[in-house]
């Protein structure tokens, strides 16, 4: 099997009674099987007005992890915050991409540094060290909430030594070279943000979302400044929407790159792509 010993998380369906199951354990303490086991155990008055206004707000299109205050991703329970993209499986897919160039990269060198330009949550670079021990990780955002987030993640998690926050406009403050690049870049066409789901509309931050007129903008960006912070034989990995492959590849192509790999989700939708720059031969 395909991921079999990977720690992706099942793929999120949006199933109400699911949800409503979801919510009724995190607030009641009870899980299913105790519910079945104990029907007659009796739920305290605050977490049946505690469920009840989760279910108020999920039916107002908040996501049920919204509502938690936390998501699992790749095996790792992190918190969100109101300027944090909520973490997806589909992301997962660049962990799983990019984790054997950062093995090789320690085995090669003795440690590998990674960029992870948007970092939100943290989730991308949390879920690469907490896989390899010798890497460290830079992630970058330009919210100082995201960042916020994403340092408390590291601690939760036992990564914080090895997770550094900063604040940067893409690559507007980094002065160093790394290993890795990684980025999940805002990728939504502008005019397509309107007519997302309430949940995702309403509830991810905008700046995680818009992509600019094309989706495109982050890309031509991020591959105009990788040269300058990327080390000799480095590796970019970058998520990208399901129909943007060639674009984003004809965009990396002519900054100087070449592809490298293209890997699909879970799903079959194209939604990773790794570049490396281009060699003469490559001309
Ligand atoms: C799609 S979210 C990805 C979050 C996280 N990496 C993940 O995969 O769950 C894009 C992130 O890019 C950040 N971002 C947007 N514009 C940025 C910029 N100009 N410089 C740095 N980060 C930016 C957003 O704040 C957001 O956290």
């Amino acid at each position: 099997m395909r991921f079999a010993r990977s720690r992706l998380t099942v793929p999120y369906i949006d199933d109400p009674a699911l949800e409503a199951r979801m919510i009724v354990e995190h607030f009641s303490g009870a899980s299913r099987a105790e519910a079945i086991s104990s029907p007659n155990r009796l739920i305290p008055a605050e977490a049946l007005a505690a469920i009840d206004a989760a279910l108020r707000r999920r039916l107002a299109h908040e996501p049920v992890h919204r509502i938690f205050g936390h998501r699992e991703f790749y095996g790792l329970d992190l918190l969100l915050s109101p300027e944090t993209l909520e973490p997806r499986p589909d992301t997962e897919t660049l962990v799983e991409t990019m984790l054997p160039v950062i093995s090789e990269t320690v085995a090669r060198k003795g440690e590998c540094r990674i960029l992870d330009l948007g970092t939100g949550t943290g989730a991308i670079a949390l879920a690469l060290l907490s896989e390899v021990e010798r890497a460290l990780a830079t992630g970058v955002d330009i919210s100082e909430d995201a960042l916020e987030t994403a340092a408390l993640n590291a601690g939760r998690v036992g990564l914080g030594e090895r997770f550094t926050p900063l604040r940067s406009d893409w690559f507007a403050n980094i002065f160093e070279r790394f290993d890795a690049i990684v980025s999940n870049p805002p990728y939504i066409p502008a005019k397509h943000i309107d007519n997302l789901q309430a949940d995702v509309r309403d509830f991810d931050p905008r700046r995680a979302l818009d992509g600019g007129e094309d989706g495109l903008d982050a890309y031509r960006l991020i591959s105009e400044g990788a040269h300058r912070c990327l080390a000799a034989g480095g590796t970019i990995g970058v998520e990208i929407g399901y129909d943007q492959k060639d674009a984003v590849t004809g965009i990396f192509q002519r900054a100087g790159y070449r592809l490298i790999k293209a890997v699909r989700d879970i799903a079959g939708n194209d939604r990773v792509l790794m570049f490396q720059e281009s060699r003469p031969e490559d001309a």
